[in-house]
């Protein structure tokens, strides 16, 4: 991220502000100023300049500058426009050292999705990969795809989108019109998915060396069943303040472990459903109770009889009851 374009951003952001002042507060030459304002222009963003100055009139959709202004917390941004896959660019930084980096793209031609699926990625979504670096052992890592669930959910509800988790870290939207007041606790209703996670990591048996969070988030309505995008749910999406959200809420999660697990509880649709899991030792069917630490589903399986079993992975369908 370039500083000098951040601070200039700011400053012509607050009302005009002539070449000489910037040059000055910058402690670089008008020149430089100019060149800078050129590069900001090609990224899209409306500077008008007059007899008071520089002025910012209008930011574009999704560039590095854009995402990076007004960003209140301390990640680098890479954008792509198009890209194979954020989560294997984050990877290839992450062996190279980066932390603290995300990369961003509009389209994937080669996004991934849980268990190897593919990810179908579009032009008109937020493809992002968060490169970490916690101080973790490795089974505490989905903590971290928690959180990103929680702040996508966040984000996305701060839009105005009804978004709820389904465990492990499906961001889904209720379908208000198929909801059934046939008192069956609400289990009745049909969603569709607004966002995946995928986390990919690299560590030694006591400690995590990096980890990567994939967020894939629909903006545009993807046009596929069972799925959908912020703005077919609401009419106008401040993609760079969504995007922005979405990394503050995350960040703040990451700096307060103990808070992540109440937070996923606040905003996921899972407790108290009926529930199919399909997990590697087989399929297990009963009423969702909770999750623990550090994602473990609690399931009390079909008749009454039987064991609480916890689910540490899986493919999770949410059932309507008999
Ligand atoms: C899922 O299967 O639900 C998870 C999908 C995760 C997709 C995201 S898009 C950004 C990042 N890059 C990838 O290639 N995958 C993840």
């Amino acid at each position: 991220m370039n500083q000098t374009r951040q601070r200039i951003l700011a400053a012509i952001d607050a009302g005009p502000v002539s070449g000489p002042t910037l040059a000055d507060e910058l402690a670089i030459s008008r020149a430089a100023v100019w060149k800078h304002v050129e590069a900001l222009r090609d990224e899209g963003f409306v500077i008008e300049s007059d007899d008071d100055g520089y002025r910012l009139i209008e930011t574009p959709e999704l560039s590095a500058s854009a995402l990076a202004h007004g960003l209140d917390v301390s990640f680098d941004i890479e954008y792509h426009e198009e890209i194979d896959s954020t989560n294997r660019r984050a990877r290839e930084l992450a062996e190279d050292g980066v932390t603290d980096t995300v990369v961003i793209a509009s389209t994937q031609t080669a996004g991934r999705g849980r268990l190897d699926r593919h990810w179908d990625s579009p032009p008109g979504g937020v493809y992002s990969s968060i490169i970490c670096r916690p101080d973790l052992p490795p089974a505490e890592a989905p903590l971290y795809t928690l959180a990103a669930a929680v702040a996508t959910t966040r984000a996305a509800r701060e839009t105005g989108v009804d978004a709820r988790i389904k465990w492990p870290n499906d961001v889904l939207v209720v379908d208000e019109n198929s909801e059934k007041s046939d008192g069956n606790d609400g289990n009745s209703y049909e969603t569709r998915k607004l966002a995946g996670i995928l986390t990919e990591m690299k560590g030694e048996t006591d400690r995590i060396a990096w980890l990567v969070v994939g967020i894939g988030v629909n903006v545009d309505d993807p046009g596929v069943e069972g799925a959908t995008g912020l703005e077919a749910e609401v009419e106008t999406v401040e993609t760079n303040t969504f995007v922005q959200r979405l990394l503050e809420e995350f960040a703040a999660l990451r700096d307060d472990p103990d808070a992540i697990l109440s937070a996923w509880r606040d905003n996921a649709l899972t407790p108290g459903r009926f529930v199919r899991v399909e997990t590697p030792g087989g399929e297990v069917v009963g009423r969702a109770l909770d999750i623990e630490s550090p994602g473990t589903l609690v399931v009390e399986p079909e008749g009454s009889d039987d064991e609480r079993v916890r689910v540490h992975a899986g493919d999770c369908e949410h059932l309507r009851p008999v």
